[in-house]
């Protein structure tokens, strides 16, 4: 299922623009942060999809009935830019697990994409919910690369996908190849990818801009 929540007008699209404004993404503070924020309200998002218990609360005057996350999901990143995300979606999920992924463009000296996932630290998979972040989603073939290693820890139960912004034909290339189903959620699908597989007009590299250019 496909969540395209820019759609609906609400403060996220404040953030999206902001991240995408070449004069304010300078700001690499403001960048990061509002990563962090559309990952706060993407996981909102989702957290209405989750499993919930009745539970009650003592309260100083009496007791209140809740209801309460019968679950604690996975929260998977994708290394660099999946980090600036990571810090919201655990604000939001403040109990769940973590882990972490490494997937990089290695230099081809063509406009060939070849990605390497070298770094995996995670947890336990089976049967529990698993978000995974990346703020951009190009091609969609770092993400089912990071699919492929993260299965290898146990099949959860449910998978969302949580990214600021995608491109159409990543979206295609996730729904056709990813070994399980996965709920997408992005801020906003951009149409186009340039030569070199940036999404257009996308916002540039979001790893450089919250980190510093890299080698
Ligand atoms: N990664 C980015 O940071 N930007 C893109 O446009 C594509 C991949």
């Amino acid at each position: 299922m496909m969540h395209e929540l820019g759609k609906k007008s609400s403060i996220l699209n404040h953030y999206i623009a902001e991240i995408r404004d070449e004069t304010i993404q300078k700001d690499s503070l403001r960048f990061r942060r509002n990563l962090e924020r559309i990952g706060e309200i993407l996981d909102y998002e989702i957290s209405k999809t989750l499993t919930y218990e009745s539970k009650s609360v003592k309260t100083p005057l009496g007791e209140a009935k809740v209801e309460l996350m019968a679950e604690q999901p996975v929260i998977a990143s994708i290394l660099r830019a999946g980090l600036t995300m990571h810090n919201g979606l655990i604000h939001t999920f403040d109990k769940a697990e973590n882990a972490f992924i490494s997937a990089y463009r290695r230099p081809t000296g063509t406009d060939e994409i070849d990605v390497m996932v070298e770094y995996k630290a995670c947890p336990d998979l089976t049967d529990k919910t698993l978000i995974v972040a990346d703020p951009m989603l190009a091609t969609g073939l770092s993400m089912a690369l990071v699919f492929e290693a993260l299965l290898k820890n146990g099949t959860p139960k449910k998978i969302h996908i949580a990214s600021a912004i995608a491109s159409r034909s990543a979206i295609d290339m996730l729904k056709k190849n990813l070994p399980i189903p996965a709920d997408i959620w992005v801020g906003a699908i951009d149409e186009k990818l340039n030569s070199k597989s940036y999404i257009v007009p996308g916002l540039g590299d979001a790893g450089d801009l919250a980190y510093g250019v890299k080698l």
